[in-house]
């Protein structure tokens, strides 16, 4: 598929990228080193050269991970990581989001140590602090760029007003949030701030977090260090889960017509949204980073799209619970 720039950055990528969140942390135990420097050496091979990661998966195990497997690779690879969320480093509980300078900096260099690199292609902040003005902390981060840590700047979860005044300071190359056929809350601020600013969305969960795949059945019960529990993800509760698998229904008959996986129409259905929209589905298994990618062959007709366009005002649950719903679109 054709690159995409990151914003103006000057940085192309493969519109599909790999959310590398999964291979550490939230979706099941993480996988061993050996296998996820396989799996991300796999995916160079396969033509993805746009890694997410963050300080907050795993607590710097993700980082290190892709350190392990991008140190000798660097030139191939455009790697994003994230800085903002406070965890206990003993039990792993979230604290705080600090978006202050003096968090940036002790984050910035952790990353660089853990990723085994001297500089960051696009650094996010990963959560809009309410506490730090967003000047304060984007001029901070500009001051990365300055001194060549850094080569772009990106925010995730910010609202439109947010992301326009951090423009206002640096140019903001990526607005990251999760849009996908099932979450298209973005579409009322954020996306048209995206476009007006010249930015690109980097639409994180874009399978629904593995819903939108069809691999789900009503008596799903996740295993252990599994997120997706109804606690932490309101979509997965029973009854939530059960009127949401027959919305996948309808993604899976779409798909059924055009042979492709639903996994491949959730992806296109997003990259269909416009030039400026990158994706990163997760994933921890070759084979269905090698499904994922098919997705970049696949055209979806106006009428596919229509149908499918109807599904996100009919999903039960938000997106997260209550209580960390304050700082998504903030
Ligand atoms: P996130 O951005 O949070 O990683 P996502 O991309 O919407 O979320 O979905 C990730 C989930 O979809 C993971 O559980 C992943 O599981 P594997 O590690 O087993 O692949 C699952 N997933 C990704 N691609 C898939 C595919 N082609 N078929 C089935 N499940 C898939």
């Amino acid at each position: 598929m054709q690159k995409r720039e990151i914003g103006h950055s000057g940085i192309f990528v493969n519109p599909i990228g790999l959310g590398c969140m999964g291979l550490s942390e939230f979706y099941g135990p993480a996988v061993g080193t050996a296998d996820g420097v396989a799996l991300l050496h796999a995916a160079i091979d396969a033509g993805i050269d746009h890694f997410d990661t963050a300080q907050l998966y795993g607590m710097g195990a993700n980082e290190r991970l892709l350190g392990e497997a991008f140190h000798d690779r660097r030139d191939k690879v455009t790697i994003a990581t994230k800085f903002g969320p406070v965890r206990d480093p003993e039990t792993g509980a979230f604290l705080d989001v600090d978006g202050s300078e003096a968090n940036m900096r002790r984050a910035i260099e952790d990353s660089l140590r853990f990723l085994r690199t001297d500089h960051v292609d696009l650094y996010y902040l990963h959560r809009v602090d309410p506490k730090t003005p967003i000047e304060e902390t984007v001029g901070a981060m500009a001051r990365l760029v300055e001194e060549g840590k850094v080569r772009a700047l990106g925010l995730s979860e910010a609202s439109a007003d947010t992301l326009k005044r951090a423009g206002a300071v640096h140019p903001i190359a990526a607005l990251q949030s999760e849009y996908s056929i099932f979450s298209r809350d973005i579409e009322e601020g954020p996306l048209p701030a995206v476009r007006e600013t010249g930015a690109s969305l980097v639409a994180y969960s874009p399978l629904g977090r593995g819903l939108l795949t069809g691999r789900f059945t009503r008596d799903y019960t996740p295993p252990e260090q599994d997120f997706r529990s109804s606690a932490t993800q309101p979509r997965f509760a029973r009854d939530a889960l059960e009127a949401n698998l027959a919305l996948v229904e309808e993604v899976k008959t779409v798909a059924e017509t055009l042979d492709a996986h639903p996994a491949q129409v959730a992806l296109a259905w997003v990259l269909g949204r416009g030039e400026e929209v990158l994706t990163i589905p997760g994933t921890t298994r070759l084979s269905n980073l090698h499904v994922n990618l098919g997705a970049s062959r696949l055209t979806l007709t106006s009428d596919q799209i229509a149908r499918l366009d109807t599904l996100a005002d009919r999903v039960k649950g938000a997106r997260y619970p209550e209580s960390r719903m304050s700082n998504i679109n903030a």
